[in-house]
């Protein structure tokens, strides 16, 4: 089979197509013929050696963390899905493993039906940025119709799952994006929205209960300035180093500083499925052919879009 590999850490250019042997299943596992798989900003910061800590040096490393496609073969041990099944999941341990391959061998316990309404590629962009955002909902605590939240980088996978549940729960929600994200922005639910290349929302002078940063680009410091006096700011993107620092500034601040580490499991992707049947939408921005991984992964680094970018495979 075809699969997606690199032997060193580097820009695009180390991914490399190569012929490998189809993976075997073990007990607890399902073989999965890949129909697509979604990318992620967490794929070329692992590539990049920028989580090596996590990550391990150990090659070759696959890509790709959460796919869609059909159960090829079940594992001893395995009673939720069978052969023929059309399925989206995860890889357990997305550090270390990928799915960028025309078949994965994948812990059964992340592997879900897919709706029968949505297409592979939009399956595929569910599990990393959909439960993060279902994370992010439980570390924000209690979301009344009178919480002021203000989400930032807000058009991205995460922010498009967030925006729409933060409308489920009724919050009141400003959305910052870049001048293409505006009206999607609109439609999953914010009330207010701001363009970020003319407008710079720290120096409004409006103040959140929550403030959660998506794009990398605002620090606690400076989201202090915009938070009420118990406030939380939810730090998506922290460094090593925040993850202490945080827990330290928590004892002795109202403001808290609250890091994310998500970890996708069957009871968010339940929280997940139970908003997409009841309307919730995947925005897929653009689907490549497996053959054209590269322009698949520079477009998708590149950014500049709304929504996810999906490979596909089958
Ligand atoms: N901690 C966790 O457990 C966890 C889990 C999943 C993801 N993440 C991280 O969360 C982040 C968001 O994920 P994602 O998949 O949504 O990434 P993404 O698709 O790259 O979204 C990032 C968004 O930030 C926007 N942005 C860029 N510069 C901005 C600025 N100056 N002000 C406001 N917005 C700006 C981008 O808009 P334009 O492209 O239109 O400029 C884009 O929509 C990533 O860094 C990802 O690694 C963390």
């Amino acid at each position: 089979m075809k699969a997606i590999v690199y032997n060193q850490f580097g820009s695009i250019d180390v991914l490399q197509l190569i012929d490998q042997l189809k993976p075997t299943v073990k007990a607890g596992q399902v073989l999965i013929k890949v129909k697509a798989f979604s990318i992620n900003p967490m794929d070329w910061k692992i590539r990049k050696g920028n989580m090596k800590l996590m990550s391990g040096s150990k090659f070759p490393k696959h890509t790709g963390a959460d796919f869609a496609g059909i159960v090829e073969q079940v594992g001893i041990g395995v009673s939720n899905l069978k052969k023929g099944d059309e399925v989206f999941g995860v890889v357990k341990n997305f550090m270390k493993e990928g799915v960028s391959a025309e078949y994965v061998a994948v812990t059964a316990a992340l592997v879900w039906k897919k709706p029968e309404h949505i297409s592979f590629a939009k399956a595929a962009a569910i599990p990393i940025v959909g439960t993060a955002a279902v994370t992010a909902l439980k570390k924000m605590g209690n979301i009344t119709s009178k919480t002021k939240v203000l989400v930032n980088g807000a058009t991205g996978g995460f922010g498009m799952f967030l925006l729409q549940l933060l409308k489920e729960r009724d919050a009141i929600v400003t959305a910052v994006a870049s001048t293409r994200g505006i009206e999607f922005a609109k439609r999953w639910g914010a009330n207010t929205v701001m363009d970020y290349t003319k407008e710079n929302v720290l120096t409004q002078k409006t103040t959140y209960d929550i403030v959660i940063d998506l794009s990398g680009k605002m620090s606690y410091r400076n989201a202090k300035s915009i938070l009420k006096a118990k406030g939380k700011f939810l730090n998506a993107i922290p460094t090593p180093l925040e993850i202490p620092i945080s827990f330290l500034n928590n004892l002795f601040t109202s403001k808290k500083h609250i890091v994310i580490l998500a970890s996708p499991s069957s009871k968010q992707t339940e929280v997940l499925l139970n908003s997409i049947h009841k309307g919730v939408e995947i925005e897929v921005n653009k689907v490549f052919p497996f053959a054209q991984y590269k322009e698949a992964y520079q477009y998708a680094e590149k950014g500049g879009y709304v929504g996810k970018v999906v490979v596909e495979v089958h």
